[in-house]
């Protein structure tokens, strides 16, 4: 049954290049998976998250770590121990369909069964469960070359599930399904996998997939973990200006730290202005810093008065139907702000005020 994934130190170095150079594809990340719980790891191409599921996967040997399921260890190499993938009860879905073609739905979701020696009461128990659960039912005996690509990708979900194993790796199955495709079974696959019950690490490079499916979060970068979190606290508690980008705060506003009041940081701009900011890593009084921001955290011509008021100069107008995104000048630099819903009230040159809630800026060291 579904069980708790420690993975510890894990760090895996791989020789590249003539000469070769030893680069770390993973440089020390550590973190949990309770029982039952979602974890998903974000980060952009080459950061390293498909190393870290196939070193849990057993199809990676790390150079040096822990990979801990049950409170077993699988792999320890300091103590000699890498048990085999075969031999660790994984469920994995890739993002190629990797479903057998000249088999129907059911004898691909029975395959792992049959494999197991499974008895075939049992099977055809088993089998039926899991394409209940992923809707399929109707589907069983037709060939699964005649079904669609989301179609597919269920099954592959279900061949992963119908074992119940002890953790459910997931490394961007979503990926090749087209766009309306993939929001549909984006929600379908958390539902799948929390009535399932099943321990799942879902590795992806996208933001709202992440949001949507992680009952927590981990962002990557160059190897390393940088924030392991609710999705509700990586979008309005980044630990840093990487993961405050990648997610979202795509503004960074230059100043530098002018001490501290009401508990947020005062940060003085290029333009001289004073905004106040919650305090992020690394600030020092009277050094560098930036302060993110979400384009969509930007209030215009707010009606209460607070902190943070500006008067900005429209330098561009995106007009997107449902919401207008601008380009502001202010406080020395240029922010991006989005206007929801399908007016657009400012033109290029108009002069607007600004509200910045400081709750919402985050600063930085740097
Ligand atoms: N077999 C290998 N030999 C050498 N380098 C490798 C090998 N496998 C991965 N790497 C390197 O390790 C780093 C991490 O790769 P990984 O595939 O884990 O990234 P990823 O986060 O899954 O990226 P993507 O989003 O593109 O799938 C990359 O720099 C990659 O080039
Ligand atoms: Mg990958």
């Amino acid at each position: 049954m579904s069980s708790e994934l420690r993975v510890e130190h894990l760090r895996k170095v791989f020789s590249v290049g003539n000469p070769p150079v030893e680069k770390a594809a993973i440089d020390t990340v550590s973190f949990t998976v309770a029982a039952g719980e979602i974890v998903v790891l974000l980060g952009p191409s080459g950061c390293g998250k498909t190393t870290t599921l196939r070193c849990v996967a057993g199809l990676e040997h790390p150079t040096s770590g822990r990979i801990v399921i049950g409170g077993t260890a699988y792999t320890d190499p300091a103590a000699g121990v890498l048990v085999p993938p075969r031999s660790r009860n994984l469920g994995m879905v890739f993002q190629s369909y990797a479903v057998w073609p000249h088999m129907t739905v059911r004898q691909n979701v029975a395959y792992p069964l049959r494999a197991r020696k499974t008895p075939r009461a049992e099977q055809a128990r088993a089998v039926q469960e899991a394409l209940d659960l992923v809707e399929l039912a109707a589907y069983a005996d037709r060939p699964v070359t005649q079904l669609s690509g989301g179609q597919m990708q269920r099954v592959a979900l279900a061949r992963a599930m119908v074992y119940h194993p002890q953790i459910l790796l997931l490394d961007e199955p979503l990926s090749n399904l087209d766009a309306q495709l993939r929001l549909r079974l984006r929600d379908d696959l958390r539902r799948i996998i929390k009535r399932a019950g099943l321990t799942a690490l879902y590795v992806t490079h996208d933001q709202t997939e992440a949001v949507v499916l992680g009952d927590r979060i981990g962002v990557m970068r160059d190897g390393k973990l940088l924030q392991l979190d609710t999705p509700r606290e990586i979008y309005n508690r980044p630990a840093d200006l990487f993961v405050a980008g990648f997610t979202g705060a795509t503004n960074v506003i230059d100043g530098s730290v002018r001490g501290s009041r009401d508990g947020f940081a005062v940060i003085e701009a290029r333009s001289g202005e004073i905004l106040l900011a919650r305090h992020g890593s690394g600030l020092h009084d009277g050094a560098a810093a930036k302060v993110a921001l979400r384009p969509d955290n930007i209030a215009f011509e707010p009606a209460t008065p607070g902190p943070n008021r500006f008067t900005a100069r429209v330098a561009s107008q995106h007009y997107q139907g449902t919401q207008t995104v601008y380009e502001l000048d202010v406080l020395g630099t240029t922010l991006e702000a989005m206007e929801v819903g399908s007016a657009a009230r400012w033109e290029v040159g108009a002069q607007v005020t600004i509200g910045l809630p400081p709750e919402l800026c985050w600063s930085y060291g740097g």
